[in-house]
């Protein structure tokens, strides 16, 4: 299918739900289209590539091309005693393709249930929750490079995969478009069942009952009582990362604010719980014009309606220079700002 070029209003096409057009839009819905789409990369200054739109600010002039990945497909590509391989394009909605997975029986991604986007973002994040990182099921990444015009295949190690963090992420935005992402699920199920929140999971494991459903279940339960549905509040889930700081900025801190939620690393650093430290900066709740912090995890910043970048990246800045007059803590922002190089 060859491409068709158009303006599109974005504002449903990401889940902050801030307004914002791009003059210059096409659909990648399938490989063959990938030669055409690097002749239209090079033709313009700067290009995006856009997944299900949950992790990006996205100004209001998008300047550039708009690449949006529309690629559909999940299949069993191959198995081993040990593990189930399993390919998905990028197109594919997360939770639909976790959800699927379940469905054949190829469990282990059942704690990432309810993560918003899309199968191609999911490695440029490295999205976890409730227990598990994406690069534990990970197995290689297939991605088109506009500069080369030719399909690269990223072993999981070539992916340098970290917190929230990985080779994607670090790239000149739309150099690389993920075409497709294979996981290797492990046959032999092993419950991931640690997080606080998962203690129903537990005590059915006690009695030997734990099935994968459950914990699909479970944790999209506590998705739901905490986060804010997307579809009904403009949001981006998280949008710090949790900081991480040395052991005697940890002990400095926790001196002064005895209740600091954190978690020591195996290298003896400390991850703070960013969401802790802003509600405690009294921020949850707070609401200016259409923008805010949630009023149930402080971590969330909330489009009310009618927001733009500018407005929610006006309210990011003001907490991060209350955090780290507070704390001394420097946040980072987890969601990407399009079109900024
Ligand atoms: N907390 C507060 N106040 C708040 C929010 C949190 O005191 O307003 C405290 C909580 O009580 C808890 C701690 O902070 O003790 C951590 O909170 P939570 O368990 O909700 O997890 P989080 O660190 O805020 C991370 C991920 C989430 C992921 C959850 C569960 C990051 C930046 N965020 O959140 O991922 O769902 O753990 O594993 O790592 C995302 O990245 O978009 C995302 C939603």
């Amino acid at each position: 299918m060859s491409l068709e070029v158009q303006s599109k209003e974005l504002s449903s096409m990401n889940t902050l739900g801030l307004r914002s057009v791009a003059p210059t839009y096409v659909d990648y819905v399938d490989d063959e289209q990938l030669p055409e789409l690097t002749d239209l990369v090079r033709q313009h200054d700067q290009t995006f590539v856009l997944g299900g739109g949950s992790n990006v600010v996205l100004p209001e002039q998008m300047p550039g091309l708009m690449v949006h990945v529309a690629t559909r497909g999940i299949a069993l590509v191959d198995e081993t005693p040990r593990h189930w391989f399993i390919e998905a394009q990028a197109g594919e909605n997360w939770h639909e393709f976790v959800r699927a997975c379940l469905d054949q029986g190829w469990v282990g991604l059942e704690n990432l249930a309810l993560i918003p986007g899309t199968v191609g973002a999911s490695p440029v994040q490295n999205i976890g929750a409730y227990g598990v990182e994406l690069e534990t099921r990970l197995e290689q990444v297939s991605a088109w490079d506009f500069h080369e015009g030719r399909l690269q295949v990223f072993s999981r190690d070539a992916c340098n995969f970290a917190y929230r963090d990985s080779f994607f992420k670090r790239q000149p935005q739309g150099r690389w478009l993920i075409t497709k992402v294979c996981f290797a699920l492990p046959r032999q199920w092993e419950p991931r069942i640690d997080y606080p929140d998962l203690v129903g999971c537990r005590a059915l494991e006690a009695k030997g009952l734990l099935q994968p459903q459950h914990v699909f279940d479970a944790v999209c339960e506590v998705r739901r009582n905490k986060l804010p549905d997307p579809a009904v509040l403009g949001n981006a889930g998280s949008f710090f990362k949790n900081p991480v700081v040395d052991a005697v900025q940890y002990q400095h801190i926790k001196a002064i604010n005895p209740g600091l939620v954190a978690y020591e690393q195996a290298d003896g650093t400390w991850k703070l719980a960013a969401g802790w430290l802003i509600d405690k900066a009294g921020w949850k709740g707070f609401r200016d014009g259409p923008v805010g912090v949630h009023d149930r995890q402080a971590l969330v910043l909330v489009n009310y309606g009618g927001a733009t970048a500018d407005d929610i990246q006006a309210l990011a800045g003001r907490i991060c220079e209350d955090v780290f007059a507070k704390y001394g803590v420097a946040l980072e922002q987890e969601p990407v700002r399009a079109g900024l190089t």
